[in-house]
């Protein structure tokens, strides 16, 4: 257990955000891979605390399940009326009292729509307010725009806070400051709870501000302290889409960033996206125009892009990906797949397998080996090792009513243009022709014809066409192979 563990995280997420102008409420809006609320959740759990509270009230069904979701540990409290943040902390402690927890230590309070906040910060605050020994410590920033936000006020002789003063309710003088309230602070879990009965509506919003705590835990002598962050871009808060695209612009480098010091090569990080669940081995390379999302992973000398986006994908030692839309699929160690490629959930391509040029897979296994080459469709197939598909064939695993599997040997070449349809099974080492349609097994090591015989009808062209060109290059033809006798 660390010496800063937390009796409780209260995180704040009740508000409704109007300023997203969104059917979606603010903080189930995704960044990198997870929502608002789930990065907050994500960061509060490095601090180990005994009780996470995630208090909820605007859409509340939908927050609550997207969290249950994300963390099934997490508890919610509910505020039904959005009174401030101040109101909001108290719900959250209620519903811990209520349950029977008595709160003993530090409570950590962040706010849910600020995404970029790292455990590492909250950790720094955590540890900072029980070495000066606080009631209350907040977590401040300078900022170079602090409109809108909490300024914090020093004494002047001092230095020391003795409150935070809301944007809307600050004198001109206290809106020149540009230290401001990031929504993060630690608090004795006694002193807030009793702090909290005194906090008063009298303010511009007329809600209950949680900052109002500071100035009375200062006034009835107690020690209040704040913590500098030393990144202020980490407590960005989102209000609208346009601080959502910072925020997620901003992660996406700390994203790469990390990636790129670990030994992956990323050739344009301005036009690379990831998710926090990314992972890489050293030495993958990354192309420009390419998403990795989900629980994608990339071995080492895998190469990825131009142009490709992977989700929930694995590749692998050595494969290649190129201009490639890939879901759920397994990519084999030296594999290829592209250019113009698309994976769907289930396909594992084998080492040194080979899904190429406009080539659309899904549920396949393909073997060690194997190649799909050109312009083809393989759904629900199992292809084994060392065997080729000719280009244009679709694996017809659709009857209008169910899906059927094909089942390709090893060592097979089937020929262009070819119709798996399903349920069919290829022998190893079998052959088929051009332009069949196969709709029977074929034994190992045959060779299956399935179209229609050619039948040349001599002189059509000079008796239907008399007078075209075509009829005219024709009887030259005759002439010249005349000739030549
Ligand atoms: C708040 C702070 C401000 C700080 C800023 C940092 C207060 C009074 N103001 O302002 O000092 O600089 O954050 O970003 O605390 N919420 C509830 N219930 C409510 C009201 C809010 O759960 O009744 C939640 C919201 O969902 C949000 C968070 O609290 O996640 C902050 O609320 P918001 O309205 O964004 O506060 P700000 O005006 O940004
Ligand atoms: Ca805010």
């Amino acid at each position: 257990m660390s010496a800063n563990r937390p009796a409780a995280v209260v995180v704040l997420a009740a508000g409704e955000g109007t300023r997203m102008k969104s059917a979606t409420p603010k903080v189930l809006h995704a960044l990198c891979g997870r929502s608002l609320v789930g990065h907050v959740v994500a960061a509060s759990r490095e601090l180990s605390p005994e009780h996470l509270v995630v208090v909820v009230g605007h859409a509340r069904e939908q927050v609550s399940a997207h969290l249950a979701e994300t963390d099934a540990e997490v508890r919610t409290a509910v505020q039904h009326e959005q009174n401030g943040t101040g109101h909001a902390v108290r719900m959250g402690l209620e519903e811990l009292s209520d349950s029977g927890v008595a709160l003993d230590g530090t409570v950590i309070v962040v706010c849910g729509d600020t995404p970029l906040l790292t455990g590492e910060t909250l950790q720094r605050l955590a540890a900072a307010h029980d070495a000066d020994g606080n009631a209350v410590t907040v977590l401040s920033a300078e900022v170079p725009d602090a409109t809108g936000y909490g300024r914090i006020v020093r004494e002047d002789a001092t230095g020391a806070v003795t409150a935070i003063v809301e944007h809307k309710d600050a004198t001109d003088a206290q809106r020149a400051i540009r230290e401001i309230n990031s929504g993060v602070f630690a608090f004795d879990a006694q002193l807030l709870t009793d702090a909290l009965g005194k906090v008063r509506t009298d303010n511009s919003q007329g809600e209950e501000y949680l900052t109002d705590v500071l100035g009375i835990l200062r006034e009835a002598g107690h020690r209040v302290g704040a913590c500098v962050a030393g990144d202020h871009r980490e407590i960005l808060g989102i209000n609208n889409r346009v601080q959502l695209a910072e925020a997620r612009r901003l992660l996406n480098e700390r994203l790469l960033e990390r990636a790129m010091l670990s030994g992956v090569t990323v050739v344009d990080p301005a036009t690379t996206w990831i998710d926090v669940t990314v992972t890489f081995e050293p030495d993958a390379l990354v192309h420009p125009g390419t998403q990795l999302l989900g629980a994608t992973h990339l071995a080492t000398d895998a190469e990825v892009g131009p142009n490709s986006r992977l989700t929930d994908t694995t590749v692998g030692q050595g494969a290649a990906v190129s201009f490639t839309v890939a879901e759920g699929a397994e990519i084999g160690a030296g594999a290829s797949v592209g250019p113009y490629a698309y994976l769907r959930p289930g396909t594992r391509l084998g080492a040194k397998a080979k899904a190429g040029t406009y080539v659309e897979m899904k549920n396949a296994t393909i073997g060690e080996g194997t190649k799909v080459p050109h312009l083809s469709y393989v759904g629900d197939a199992t292809i084994g090792e060392q065997t080729n598909i000719g280009a244009a064939s679709v694996f017809v695993n659709y009857d209008g009513v169910n899906k059927h599997h094909t089942t390709i040997g090893s060592h097979c070449r089937t020929g262009a243009d070819n119709m798996l349809v399903a349920p069919v099974t290829i022998g190893d080492g079998a052959y088929t022709a051009a332009g069949s349609v196969i709709t029977k097994d074929v034994p190992p090591g045959s060779l299956a014809v399935a179209r229609g015989q050619q039948r040349n009808i001599e002189g059509w062209v000079a008796r239907k066409r008399p007078g075209s060109a075509a009829a005219r290059a024709a009887e030259s033809a005759r002439r010249e192979d005349e000739g030549q006798q």
